[in-house]
């Protein structure tokens, strides 16, 4: 069985379990949410699938370096990304995480198939290799001796492996993508690839020794050998819907569209199509590599400390503001850069002004034009311009939404909005509900506003699925939100007259100057924090891998820092910090330093009060939501657990530890 055409199947990249989620990651599983809402709305069925990519040379590391098991954890790492997608209420119908049984068993099939009609083959390998990539290359794809991604130093390295015959679909690769203009988008990606097709298309080796690298599914012809990441993680577009038969009648292959970010195109446009034409399944339908978020102008990093939490950003400004902003800021497929400034901007003018605006004047004249009920439009209506803007609006946004524009997308939606907002000002109700033929008029207008505020309602939701459910709510509109289609606006009479209105709190309250200087202002400083209380990423030790030679410092580096005993004599939490404590530190020699530690979330101030603890003493005072920080106190991290650094036995204050 091939597609149903009633079904539809996006996807996002399965995420590396070991990097802690941040808005990148965000990006791509909203985007991806967005189109399957939209999808179900106009009434597909539709299959939404994201999950974690949990094998690899990094994660064996990383366990090791906690003396955990690999599988131990990854069950314990998953669950970041599992937990950020409830928050940021994400509709996803499956999770696929690549330790599972039900995707081990697929990838080991497919391999097994593959070796018995010849397409896998052993050889033996001598080139370079880019650990944290998990990559080879050949001496001519170098950068200056160092891997042409990430920059860093490759190691030589000579092994017999397995190898899959890619190189044969090179020429069928290319006619593909250029017969198929929508097979990768946008379009200038597409001429990315056909420009890495131009040189001849080599094997790919899909296998590494287990004796180097254990932690992989083991090949099912070779158990000496475990399989190479992106072989196996590609593998969970189909694996979620079974082995091969299963997967052609499931009716969801090929995937219309799977999302990607533009750092790995060429593994979804080149080694995947190639995997599947040699499994006999098709391309998917279009691969749609999107831009990259920088934070102010800069990569994020966990050493720039710009790393932005969703976490943070949602406790702060909410799940919608977030998914709208970053809808809305920036074309899908170009690069864009975060600022809270920008974030601010648009939450006080699109969302609280304009939107959240006319929602609420609506239901005040409701309320006090109609007793707070919807009235019914009088028949003939006399202008119906605010219908025919919306009518002609939908199949615009329906052809917006092929190209995965979401930023014109809310911008014709909030075109609507400013035409239903204006549409009030030049109809005055406030002067029609003065005379009888008047208050006829102000009946239809009336309905009309609500049936315009009812139509965005179901525009937005797919962008901001709780901000359409609280638009309905407070139009008293019983109806569920997603059982009202897209093609519910058309109709024009979806809003049932006399339906009581329930008026709410406010949608987005607006961020008043002051509020937004201190966020601000909190934000810079946390950006120039010392390490334990940067909010994104707490302590200061961490579990990131073994330092290079170019990075150790001398016994001179080390005696610069000025560490020593310090009693904390008083602890309190800082006022709308989850994670502040200030404490009170006695150093010794009278001197009783403040000092800042994000250390709420592990330890209760009264825990804290009599310990001795470790103090960088000569650390330069920083400013954190207004308060100064005279030192740095240490602690390690495990994850999400946070440990203070102390000692086993009882040492006076001040003393100096080397
Ligand atoms: N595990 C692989 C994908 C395997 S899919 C079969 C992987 N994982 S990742 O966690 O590193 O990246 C996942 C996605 O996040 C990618 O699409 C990547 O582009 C995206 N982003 C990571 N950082 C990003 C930004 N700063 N901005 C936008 N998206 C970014 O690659």
């Amino acid at each position: 069985m091939s597609k149903n055409p009633n079904k539809f199947f996006v996807t996002t990249p399965i995420y590396y379990v070991n990097d802690v989620p941040h808005i990148g990651h965000a990006y791509t599983t909203i985007a991806a949410d967005v189109i399957a809402r939209y999808k179900r709305s106009e009434g597909y069925d539709v299959f939404f699938l994201t999950g974690t990519d949990e094998h690899g040379q990094k994660v064996q590391q990383a366990a090791r370096d906690l003396g955990v098991e690999p599988q131990a954890h990854v069950d314990k790492l998953h669950e970041r990304f599992k937990e950020l997608w409830v928050r940021f209420n994400t509709s996803h119908n499956d999770f696929i995480r690549t330790t599972e049984e039900r995707h081990k068993q697929v990838v080991r099939a497919i391999l097994q198939d593959l070796f018995a009609c010849g397409q896998i083959y052993k050889d033996s390998y001598e080139g370079w290799y880019c650990t944290p990539c998990e990559r080879f290359w050949t001496e001519k794809d170098l950068l200056e001796g160092h891997c042409p991604e990430c920059k860093r130093a490759v190691t030589q390295i000579e092994e017999s492996n397995y190898f899959f015959k890619m190189g044969q679909y090179g020429k069928w690769l290319e006619e593909h993508i250029r017969t198929h203009e929508r097979f990768i988008l946008p379009a200038s990606r597409r001429n990315e690839v056909l420009g890495f097709l131009a040189r001849p298309l080599g094997d790919l080796c899909i296998s590494r020794p287990k004796a180097r690298l254990p932690w992989g599914i083991p090949l099912p012809f070779d158990e000496e050998y475990v399989t190479y990441v992106w072989f196996d993680a590609l593998i969970n577009y189909i694996s979620i819907h079974g082995h091969l038969k299963d997967i052609h009648a499931s009716g969801y292959w090929p995937a219309d569209y799977h999302l990607v970010g533009k750092d790995i195109l060429t593994t979804h446009s080149v080694y995947w199509p190639t995997m599947l034409k040699a499994s006999g399944l098709e391309p998917p339908t279009t691969i749609f590599a999107h831009g990259w978020w920088t934070v102010n102008g800069q990569k994020m990093s966990k050493s720039l400390r710009n790393v932005v939490e969703p976490n943070h950003l949602i406790d702060r400004f909410g799940v919608d503001a977030i998914r709208y902003f970053l809808m809305r800021e920036v074309p899908f497929g170009m690069d864009g850069d975060f600022s809270h400034k920008a974030l601010i901007g648009r939450i006080n003018s699109d969302l609280a002004n304009n939107l959240g605006n006319l929602l609420n004047r609506t239901l005040n004249m409701i309320d006090r034009y109609h007793d707070g009920c919807i009235p019914a439009p009088v028949e003939p209506q006399k202008n119906d311009k605010l219908k025919c803007e919306f009518l002609e609006t939908v199949p615009q946004i329906h052809e917006l939404y092929r190209e995965l524009a979401y930023n014109k997308i809310l911008e014709r939606i909030w075109k609507l909005v400013d035409t239903a907002n204006k549409w009030i000002d030049s109809n005055a109700p406030w002067n029609l509900v003065k005379t009888e033929e008047g208050k006829q008029e102000l009946a239809s207008v009336m309905y009309n506003t609500a049936e315009s505020l009812r139509a965005i309602a179901i525009l937005i939701y797919p962008f901001m699925p709780a901000t359409g459910e609280k638009i309905m709510q407070q139009l008293g509109i019983q109806t569920p939100i997603e059982q009202q289609g897209i093609g519910s606006i058309l109709t024009w009479n979806g809003t049932p007259p006399g339906t009581r209105i329930n008026p709410g709190p406010q949608l987005f309250p607006r961020i008043e100057d002051k509020e937004a200087e201190k966020i601000l202002a909190s934000v810079q400083s946390a950006a120039s924090a010392p390490a334990d209380t940067a909010p994104a990423d707490t302590a200061a030790a961490t579990t990131e891998g073994v330092p290079e030679e170019k990075d150790l410092i001398s016994i001179e580096d080390f005696m610069k820092i000025d560490l020593r005993t310090g009693k904390i004599v008083e602890a309190e939490k800082v006022k709308k910090s989850k994670k502040l404590v200030q404490l009170k530190v006695d150093i010794g020699n009278g001197e009783v330093r403040q000092v800042l530690a994000g250390i709420a979330t592990a330890y209760e101030p009264a825990q804290l009060v009599g310990r001795t603890i470790i103090l960088v003493a000569n650390l330069k005072p920083a400013k954190l939501m207004g308060i100064e920080s005279q030192g740095m106190v240490l602690a390690g991290s495990e994850n999400d657990r946070i440990v203070l650094a102390g000692f086993d036995q009882t040492l006076a204050e001040g003393v100096r530890i080397k």
